[in-house]
């Protein structure tokens, strides 16, 4: 089968679609014919050498959507022909989701959303797990004030839309030319990008990654809830700080699919492209600018 894999580290140019053994599940494990898969930026630290792996060759891709094609054994609850979501956790690993086909923990998978197409469900596993643990992690009471950086970003997108559910006061920071968007998925206030909002918020989820200047606008004893593990500001002032690492969850994964299929979560693909291109989907991502998932395709 063919997978996007990079035997040496730097841009985009290095990765490489290699023709390499179609794996096989072990137990607890299920096989899945992917269809498409969403390219994060995550995939572009494993390429630049962020987790190390030097001298490996190192697979892609952490989002899949797709149909089940073999379970492993001790498997109970899923059968060939299912169409699944699913969430490949790993950032130094032979072979990802980027890949004609992918293996991965049963209890990593959910039944695909039935209302949107493969490319929309792979913007969903590692962005809206992530969105929705961050939400979580604010701990804030409904009515309190949040304000999500990178708000038309995929993450910080499902982030505005999930913590507007949990009854919050959602104020996005975005670039000016994102306000209609952002408020479009539920933001009462905008701060454009670059600017300070008016006053203290009870909490900021930080999907931007801006750090320090981000925790500058939660007031004190609130909340800070980063999104690049081991590297959130210093606590000061009374400001809990959170980091949110993702983790396969399909449990929580289901819970998410629930609200895409309920019309309460909106999934974003910026485009698509095939799996053959897998280095100028790097590229693209690269370059910024991009409102939605970069979603791979598997014909
Ligand atoms: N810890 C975890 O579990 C976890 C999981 C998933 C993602 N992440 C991280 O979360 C971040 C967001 O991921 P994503 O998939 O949502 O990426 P994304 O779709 O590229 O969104 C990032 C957004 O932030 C915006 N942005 C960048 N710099 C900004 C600034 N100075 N002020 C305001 N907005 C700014 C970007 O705008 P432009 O495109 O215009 O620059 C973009 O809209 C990434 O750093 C990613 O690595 C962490």
């Amino acid at each position: 089968m063919r997978a996007a894999v990079v035997n040496g580290f730097g841009g985009p140019e290095r990765v490489e679609i290699a023709e390499v053994p179609v794996p096989v599940p072990a137990a607890g494990q299920i096989r899945i014919r992917v269809h498409a898969a969403g390219v994060n930026p995550v995939d572009g630290a494993v390429r630049s050498g962020v987790f190390g792996g030097e001298g490996q060759r190192l697979g892609l891709g952490w989002d899949v959507a797709g149909e089940i094609d073999e379970v492993g054994p001790g498997v109970s609850g899923w059968e060939a022909g299912q169409r699944v979501v699913g969430l490949q956790y790993g950032p130094v690993k032979p072979l990802g989701t980027h890949a004609e086909y992918a293996v991965l923990d049963a209890s990593a998978v959910a039944v695909a959303p039935a209302s949107v197409d493969a490319a929309a469900a792979a913007a969903l596993p590692l962005s809206g797990l992530t969105a929705a643990r961050a939400v979580d992690l604010l701990g804030l009471a409904p009515g309190s004030s949040v304000l999500v950086t990178g708000a038309a970003g995929v993450v910080g997108g499902l982030a505005v839309q999930l913590a507007v559910r949990a009854g919050l006061k959602v104020t996005a920071l975005a670039g000016a030319e994102d306000e209609g968007l952002v408020r479009s998925l539920g933001a009462a206030g905008f701060v454009p990008r670059g600017t300070a909002p008016a006053g203290p918020v009870d909490g900021v989820l930080d999907a931007a990654v801006l750090g320090e200047p981000a925790l500058s606008f939660v007031r004190d004893g609130g909340v800070y809830v980063g999104l690049r593990p081991h590297a959130a500001p210093a606590a000061e002032r009374g400001i809990r700080v959170e980091e949110q690492e993702v983790a396969p969850d399909g449990a929580h994964l289901a819970r998410l699919v629930s609200l895409v299929d309920s019309g309460e979560l909106t999934l974003r693909v910026a485009d698509t492209v095939p799996l053959a291109d897998a280095a100028g989907a790097h590229a693209r991502l690269a370059a910024g600018g991009l409102r939605g998932r970069l979603v791979l395709t598997v014909a």
